[in-house]
């Protein structure tokens, strides 16, 4: 199992979710990522992991699917979530760190990570994770913040900005905040198990005197329209890859869901505390929410 993990970036308490989306102008991203994940969806599925799921934004958008387990490391995001979704057996909501996540081996046959991966700061040991958790040849949805973007470009050329965006390190601009380079994120996906089959560009015009001016419909369509280009070159601000699980993975045990994040060991599921038979510990079950964060860090 991993022990010494990296840092999370902690939204425990945040207003996250009204603060950038409902109150923050951002309509016109909201509907690009709309479209993106329509397009790359499968038609039909049985589990969805969606990880760092925050205040459940996107999980309407996974009707195919029959169930969908919502991770993110913050509690208050997740009765946010809850609060939207309602508490029903469709929903499983986990308040976990990706770099430990507390799911059997092979469980899942779809996964997304939507504006996430931007705060990991190991990964490929994050992607690793994923894979681990999903069935071979699942879907695994990728959106990642792209630090070769044109604004990143001009600004640079322009000796605006001391980065180069064509390097294939990440960006780290603000504490746990990373934009990555597509070269860099087809490399972690390759490490961790995952092929992409799919790439689409979003959100190209992100910039605020566009989206005072344009109407949305126009503006969503246009991004619409050059959403495809991202098989080709990736200079928008957002990517979203649809990755394939290669390899064998570990064969989900019929009616496991939840392993201990610090020893492995099966978890015997159903609504109440998780007690580990194996090291001890006790992962609180409370208010429709599972916990197994191993520190709050
Ligand atoms: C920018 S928000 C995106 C939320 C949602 N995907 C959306 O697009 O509306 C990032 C989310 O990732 C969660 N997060 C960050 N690091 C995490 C980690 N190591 N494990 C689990 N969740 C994490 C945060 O708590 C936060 O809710």
């Amino acid at each position: 199992m991993t022990s010494n993990t990296p840092p999370v970036c902690n939204y425990e308490g945040s207003e996250y979710q009204k603060d950038f989306w409902d109150e923050g102008g951002r309509a016109y991203e909201d509907a690009a990522e709309e479209i993106a994940l329509k397009r790359l969806l499968p038609g039909v599925g049985n589990f969805m992991l969606e990880l760092g799921a925050g205040a459940g934004r996107n999980t309407p958008r996974y009707k195919n699917f029959k169930r969908v387990a919502l991770v993110d490391f913050s509690r208050t995001q997740l009765e946010q979530a809850r609060d939207l979704l309602g508490l029903n057996q469709r929903y499983v909501f986990v308040a976990a760190d990706i770099y430990r996540l507390p799911f059997v081996d092979g469980r899942f046959d779809g996964a997304t990570m939507i504006r996430t991966l931007h705060h990991m700061a190991d990964p490929v040991l994050a992607l690793s994770q994923v894979r681990r958790v999903m069935a071979s040849e699942g879907v695994f949805i990728l959106e990642f913040a792209n630090k070769r973007n044109l604004k990143a470009i001009g600004r640079y050329l322009l000796g605006r900005q001391a980065w180069s965006p064509f390097t294939e390190e990440p960006v780290e601009f603000a504490d746990l905040n990373f934009d990555f380079h597509p070269r860099a994120v087809r490399r972690y996906l390759d490490q961790a198990g995952f092929e992409i089959a799919k790439q689409l560009t979003v959100s190209h015009f992100r910039v605020g005197f566009l989206k005072r001016r344009i109407p949305l419909k126009i503006l969503t369509g246009l991004d619409a329209l050059l959403q495809p280009t991202g098989a080709l070159i990736q200079v928008s601000p957002s990517v979203f890859s649809k990755c394939i699980a290669v390899g064998d993975s570990g064969t989900a045990e019929e009616d496991h869901l939840f392993q201990c994040p610090v020893c492995g060991s099966l978890l015997p599921g159903g609504e109440m505390d998780q007690v580990c038979h194996e090291c001890g510990r006790t992962w609180e079950y409370r208010d429709g929410i599972y916990d197994f964060r191993v520190d709050q860090k």
